[in-house]
């Protein structure tokens, strides 16, 4: 009995990881007053930065001592109520404390202010409206009868969910106002009038001396032997229309890029805790 009793409490000794509390932290209980918008805010940001940054970094990315917790998609896609638990409970046996000593209201404005770490690091600085964009591309823009998106749109230009990855917006917003720039041949529009006086317009999917395969914007491709067609030409344009800069407005155009931005940038996973390189 005895021995036992005595192993049951060495088992349950593990060596504990410091109680962290941040001094700082505890000076900024707010005793019970509640915040408005601008409030909550400053509240946010300034318990942030003497509980949080010490080990997560003024940004959020992480550091030597935790992980990142703006870019992470785990983290990210947390709701706001299993972030409170964590700053309630904290980790146990890691060094992630508890923050129980903070104020409900002060926790909700931390975890606000983490909110908008997590959102300026993807898209959230450049002007427009991502819902706009999206109703654009697949409204009035006409795009989704070309282009793909999260699995919805068309089979003839490429697909875009991940277009804006690695490219800055200013590249974007030239991709669809001049979408002859720099035109590659495999992307030049060809025209094939077959015997019968038939034209087709597209591009080539497929083409080598004798035949071409021609896909056409509605999303058809056609096998063409070369010996049966009347005419082959090859434009120096692409087939996607070039007037974008012109039929929309520079608020719209802000709006398609920022919503081709939106989606576009899944973060890499930090390794513990750093990995020493930028994600951006
Ligand atoms: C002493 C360093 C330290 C401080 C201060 C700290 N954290 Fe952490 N935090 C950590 C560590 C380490 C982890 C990783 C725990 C693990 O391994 O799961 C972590 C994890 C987290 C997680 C992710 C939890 C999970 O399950 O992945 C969130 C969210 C978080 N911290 C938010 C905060 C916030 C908000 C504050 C300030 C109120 C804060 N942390 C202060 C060290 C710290
Ligand atoms: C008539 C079909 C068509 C329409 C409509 C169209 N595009 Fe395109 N687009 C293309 C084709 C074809 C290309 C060049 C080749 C490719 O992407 O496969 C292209 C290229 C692009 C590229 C560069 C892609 C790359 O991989 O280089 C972007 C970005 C783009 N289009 C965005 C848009 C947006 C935004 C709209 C709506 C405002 C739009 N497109 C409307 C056919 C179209």
């Amino acid at each position: 009995m005895k021995s036992l009793l005595n192993e049951k409490r060495q088992v349950n000794w593990k060596p504990r990881p410091a109680l962290f509390v941040c001094a700082a932290a505890v000076v900024l209980i707010w005793a019970g007053k509640s915040f408005g918008q601008g409030e909550e805010q400053a509240a946010g940001k300034k318990t942030y930065a003497a509980s949080c940054a010490g080990c997560h970094g003024l940004d959020g990315k992480g550091g030597e001592r935790a992980p990142d917790i703006a870019t992470r998609p785990q983290v990210r896609q947390f709701s706001d109520a299993a972030i409170l638990e964590v700053l309630q409970k904290g980790v146990p046996n890691t060094t992630m404390p508890a923050f129980s000593f903070l104020d409900v209201k002060t926790r909700k404005a931390v975890v606000a202010y983490l909110r908008t770490l997590q959102g300026a690091t993807t898209e959230v600085n450049l002007p427009g409206d991502a819902q706009r964009g999206q109703e654009l591309f697949f409204g009035k823009g006409g795009c989704s009868s070309c282009h793909m998106i999260q699995g919805q749109g068309g089979f003839f230009g490429s697909d875009l969910g991940k277009y804006a990855q690695g490219r800055s917006p200013e590249a974007v917003r030239e991709a669809i106002v001049a979408p002859n720039r720099e035109l590659e041949p495999r992307r030049r529009t060809i025209v094939a009038t077959l015997a019968n006086g038939t034209t087709l317009e597209g591009l080539a999917r497929n083409e080598d001396n004798f035949s071409l395969q021609l896909l056409t914007p509605d999303g058809v491709i056609h096998l063409l032997p070369k010996n049966s067609l009347a005419k082959l030409s090859y434009l120096e344009r692409s087939p996607m229309p070039a007037d974008y800069g012109t039929k929309l407005s520079a608020a719209e155009l802000d709006d398609l890029v920022k919503y081709l931005s939106s989606f576009a940038k899944e973060p890499k996973n930090n390794s513990k805790y750093d990995d020493g390189e930028e994600d951006e």
